[in-house]
């Protein structure tokens, strides 16, 4: 199964959010087995959650807490996060690692906590440029995935976002993310029993419509996890028409 998913991050106002999925949906029909994922800010999944739902488009928020409820001033559950009509939730995205100083205790927390809801956990994992340039990525990853061990079997994607290539323009080379995505296959194989389910493994960063067929022509490369390119309905309905 092929994955896209596209990430608005802390952008677009209503308005916007109306008219992106006007004009996505316009030419957007579903393929078989292609999954298409947006993850609007919180205030943005009721109003946009509905059209996209009825075309096949799977709601992602961007974050959750690991409490069903109770006083956690300025944080949304998974409950309400399901209640609000998502299918998934991205975790553990290397923003929320940098800037909210998530960590991999809470992530175990967090992956379990979707799971519970009936959400589908889109695991984000990636080096940053020092720890790339020390030599140390596979170190890096093969720690943030092995929270894997303590969280069981269940429904899970997990996105390779390497932290230097996020809303910069370089995007790894091929040769870097068939490397990692090997690495990362074995480490799901080593630290999660799967069960039924079936991991795709995605990519992000700077992922253009420029760079996406031939991100696809890597092996275990299932799909894109877009920022940037995301917030442009054209370029995202070309990522899910290549992606087909
Ligand atoms: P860009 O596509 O803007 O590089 O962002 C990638 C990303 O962080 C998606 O989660």
């Amino acid at each position: 199964m092929r994955c896209v998913v596209a990430n608005w991050k802390m952008n677009l106002l209503a308005a916007d959010a109306a008219a992106w999925t006007e004009a996505f949906l316009a030419r957007h029909s579903q393929a078989p087995g292609v999954a298409v994922g947006v993850a609007p800010p919180f205030p943005l999944l009721r109003p946009v959650g509905d059209a996209l739902r009825a075309k096949g488009v799977r709601l992602f928020a961007q974050n959750g807490h690991a409490e069903p409820k109770g006083a956690y001033t300025g944080e949304v559950s998974m409950a309400q996060i399901q209640d609000a009509g998502c299918a998934g939730v991205i975790l553990g995205h290397s923003e929320r690692r940098q800037f909210f100083g998530e960590t991999d205790v809470a992530l175990i927390k967090k992956v379990k906590a979707a799971r519970d809801w009936n959400l589908l956990p889109l695991l984000c994992v990636g080096e940053t440029l020092t720890e790339r340039q020390a030599g140390f990525t596979l170190e890096v990853l093969g720690q943030q995935l092995s929270i894997l061990a303590e969280t069981g079997p269940g429904p899970l994607w997990v996105a390779y976002e390497p932290v230097w290539a996020i809303g910069t323009g370089l995007r790894a080379e091929a040769e870097q993310v068939r490397e990692v995505h090997a690495f990362i296959r074995a480490k799901l194989d080593q630290f999660m029993d799967r069960g039924d389910y079936p991991v795709p493994i995605l990519y992000g960063g700077s992922v253009t419509p420029e760079n996406f067929p031939e991100l696809l022509g890597i092996p275990e490369v299932a799909g894109g996890l877009v920022g940037g390119a995301s917030l442009d309905p054209g370029k995202f309905g070309d990522l899910v028409k290549q992606a087909g």
